[in-house]
């Protein structure tokens, strides 16, 4: 016989989802400590949430029991692929177009109306800038923009190159690729999104070949004592990274960006940070914006 009671359903433990995995004291200073050596990234006991949440899914992915199983297969692994997915799961990679519009404002009324000069009187055509620390690609291309809108048809007389670099292989390859949701771009003002990005109806827009064929895109950690350059900057921006180092971290990094850029050279960090005075090379020209003296 059949009846209209449908069947009863029984309510599954939901372990699988949304059981989470705790970090003890010992296993969150181990992972701690493992970030803070590999990256210069300074895991406080305030981020001890956020390393547990940026982690949890990817334990349960690998079906690991405990932090201190995962800590083991990072550390474990000699190809150094497992620290890399952890640095793509912990860095912080907040940003967006146009982002601290001051310095590309700084940019074009004096840095490149200053390089014009100083080139055609060094008779040179090389303009060498670094985003370190670029995450998805908003600075940048920023950076691409406001050349190409301050030296118009005269951007081809210069042999400019922008290397733009990260820890992180993830916001690298989503940099390379340039798609970006619509709220990233509301700094833009809209008749450079439409010159410089394509609609691609989805609520996405991704930056035309122009600007990614000015860029180089590389990983590489900051925390390496041998920058790799055989040639200095004429402009470093490293803007909100430091933030995760601690003070000896960005001294020592500092004082690194300091030997490979130019005399006369600059260095933009973010306009939450500063440079302590007594250990910086570089002379304070406003907030945000510091200069090595000419020879
Ligand atoms: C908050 S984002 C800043 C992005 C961009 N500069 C801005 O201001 O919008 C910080 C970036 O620094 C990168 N980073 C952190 N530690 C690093 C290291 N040791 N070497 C290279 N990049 C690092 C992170 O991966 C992240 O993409």
């Amino acid at each position: 016989m059949t009846t209209n009671i449908p069947d009863i359903i029984i309510p599954q433990p939901v372990e699988s989802a949304f059981s989470s995995v705790s970090i003890s004291d010992a296993e969150f200073n181990a992972i701690r400590k493992l970030v803070y050596e590999n990256f210069g990234i300074n895991l406080t006991e305030q981020k001890r949430s956020l390393v547990v949440g940026r982690l949890q899914k990817f334990l349960r992915l690998k079906k690991f029991n405990t932090f201190e199983q995962y800590f083991n297969y990072v550390r474990n692994d000699a190809s150094g692929q497992a620290l890399g997915e952890l640095i793509n799961r912990i860095s912080t990679n907040h940003t967006f177009f146009f982002r601290e519009q001051d310095h590309f404002d700084f940019l074009r009324k004096v840095i490149l109306p200053e390089l014009e000069t100083r080139l055609k009187k060094e008779r040179a055509n090389d303009l060498r800038l670094w985003c370190a620390g670029c995450s998805f690609g908003d600075e940048p291309y920023t950076f691409v923009i406001s050349m190409l809108e301050h030296f118009g048809l005269n951007y081809k007389n210069y042999n400019a190159g922008l290397l733009a670099t990260d820890i992180s292989a993830a916001a690298l390859s989503a940099a390379q690729t340039g798609v970006y949701p619509e709220e990233r771009l509301k700094m833009v003002p809209p008749a450079l999104k439409q010159k410089y990005f394509r609609d691609l109806n989805d609520g996405t827009f991704q930056v035309t070949d122009i600007l990614k064929k000015e860029i180089t895109f590389r990983r590489l950690n900051l925390m390496k004592q041998q920058l790799p350059f055989s040639k200095p900057f004429h402009l470093i921006s490293c803007r909100n990274v430091m933030i995760y180092f601690d003070q000896p971290t960005r001294n020592a990094l500092v004082k690194r960006f300091f030997d490979i850029t130019v005399p006369g050279g600059y260095l933009f960090i973010g306009h939450s940070e500063t440079l302590r005075n007594d250990s910086c090379p570089y002379a304070y020209v406003r907030p945000a914006i510091y200069r090595k003296g000419e020879l």
